[in-house]
């Protein structure tokens, strides 16, 4: 750990419990132990203490502190993210969110939604979805993320192929400050030209930057129909290649999902529960759901939907007829990260290239894998070019897990770039994709997030160890 910085002493743990009494300020092995870790790899960095505050003035008077002190201060949502966000890699103090998760104020005059940022997802998107608004961010994690987090990692889902990803729904911040001051990023409004945005600034930000306290997002009308199709392909290859044809149509699917053969059969193997329409797997899978109000524009959609994908000949094309069939497959399609996780160890790296150049990405992981010896499960959002590669740590040694795949990774990043793509389409950089930042950013773009950097939080307190690479 860095010198540079303090960890919390018994004096500080008294101003805290004073503040905040006993059971919001935790030091014990549990706490310790689960604010350790995030979804991401097997990584484990313990932080001194654990904070819960409520409220705003709460979280500036605990930052404030930690300025005054210097402690290292990582904030921690849900603890879902798979890039490291949350890992307090300096030890120093977790600041969670757990406890800022009042009820969502809903202004359906507006269209807007004002909510904390421990509240889940898919809490979120329930209660608005009541009053027949909608939400549509919907990463995997939903039923366990933190929606602050979903902003401090710039997250997406599925349905970003139609609706965009969370930045896009987001109209104001308030956020505590690195020395404790608050302050609001913009306004409430839906078009905004007040100087530098300092709203997006925030979004992917991974609390480097300043911490969310609160969130304005925006509202659209909920989508009453949904139409769900299951397209099996014996070639991998075809069902990547139909992707960009079925955008080319003029189509916008709510979502256009890919899997591989093994993303399923893990999934079905950890989750017997889970019910799949196929009993025999093909090698891959795309998930196409069509949304709207109005049945006879998504016949028509599907009148031209199927023929194009027809074109890649796939296998017979399954559609769901019950709304129990459809929320099975995406139980399914959700799981995925889960049970490779728990089939094996794994690093995922978040490809995100232009999305005609899929099929090459994809073949290239695959050529990478039989030159550096590894097995890899692809999946993801095929129609946002978005492919999550699983490389799988399996058998392979300490040696090649440590040394030899980061290059492998390098060269797969360098292919990604080449392609027009980067690093990261929606899990963020955090701590394990920091030093291939310099694959995808000039100097001159490092150098500018750095200056923000510096200026938001001189002392470097906030999240340190993320996003910028390690100093050679
Ligand atoms: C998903 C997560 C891993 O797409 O982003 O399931
Ligand atoms: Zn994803």
């Amino acid at each position: 750990m860095s010198k540079a910085y303090q960890q919390p002493n018994e004096a500080d743990r008294s101003k805290f419990l004073e503040q905040l009494g006993s059971d919001r300020v935790r030091w014990d092995a549990e706490a310790i132990h689960s604010a350790a870790s995030d979804m991401t790899e097997d990584l484990v960095f313990l932080p001194s203490l654990v904070v819960f505050p409520e409220t705003t003035e709460e979280v500036s008077q605990i930052v404030r502190h930690c300025y005054l002190r210097a402690i290292p201060l990582t904030v921690r949502g849900a603890g879902t993210g798979l890039s490291g966000g949350a890992l307090p890699v300096e030890g120093g103090l977790v600041l969670s969110t757990a406890r800022m998760n009042a009820q969502p104020k809903i202004d359906e005059a507006n269209m807007q939604v004002f909510v904390q940022p421990g509240v889940i997802t898919q809490v979120l998107q329930s209660c608005v979805e009541e009053k027949g608004l909608f939400y549509p961010p919907d990463p995997s994690s939903r039923g366990s993320s933190f929606i602050g987090g979903n902003l401090a990692e710039s997250s997406g889902g599925p349905r970003a192929v139609k609706y965009g990803v969370t930045k896009d729904y987001v109209l104001n911040l308030e956020v505590v400050l690195a020395d404790g001051r608050i302050m609001e990023t913009g306004a409430r409004v839906l078009k905004n030209a007040t100087g530098y945005n300092l709203t997006q600034l925030m979004i992917g930000s991974e609390g480097t930057l300043a911490i969310i306290t609160g969130i304005t997002l925006r509202l659209i009308p909920l989508p009453t129909l949904r139409w769900t199709f299951l397209v099996p392909f014996q070639n991998p290859n075809q069902a990547v290649s139909a992707v960009a044809h079925v955008f080319k149509a003029g189509l916008t699917p709510s979502a256009m999902e890919f899997m591989e053969r093994d993303a399923i059969a893990y999934t079905l193997a950890k989750r017997p529960d889970l019910a799949f329409p196929e009993a025999e797997l093909a090698q891959a899978y795309l998930l196409v759901e069509l949304d709207g109000f109005d049945e006879d524009e998504l016949q028509r959609q599907t009148d031209r939907l199927i023929p194009v994908l027809e074109g890649f000949e796939p296998n017979e094309i399954w559609m769901a007829t019950t709304a129990a069939e459809t929320e099975g497959l995406w139980k399914v399609r959700r799981s995925i990260g889960e049970a490779v996780k728990s089939h094996s160890i794994y690093k995922e790296q978040d490809t995100v290239v232009p999305r005609f150049f899929l099929p090459e990405l994809l073949a290239y992981v695959k050529e990478l894998g039989a030159e550096f010896g590894f097995e890899s499960v692809c999946y993801g959002h095929a129609g946002d070019g978005n492919l999550h590669v699983n490389i799988l740590r399996g058998k392979l040694s300490e040696q090649a897990w440590e040394q030899e795949l980061p290059i492998a990774i390098r060269k797969l990043f360098k292919k990604v770039k080449e392609l027009g793509g980067t690093l990261s389409g929606e899990h963020g950089i955090g701590w394990v994709q920091k030093n291939y930042m310099d694959l995808v950013c000039s100097p001159a773009q490092l150098e500018m997030m750095r200056g923000i950097k510096s200026v938001f939080d001189p002392k470097n307190i906030l999240n340190p160890g993320k996003i910028f690479p390690d100093a050679k």
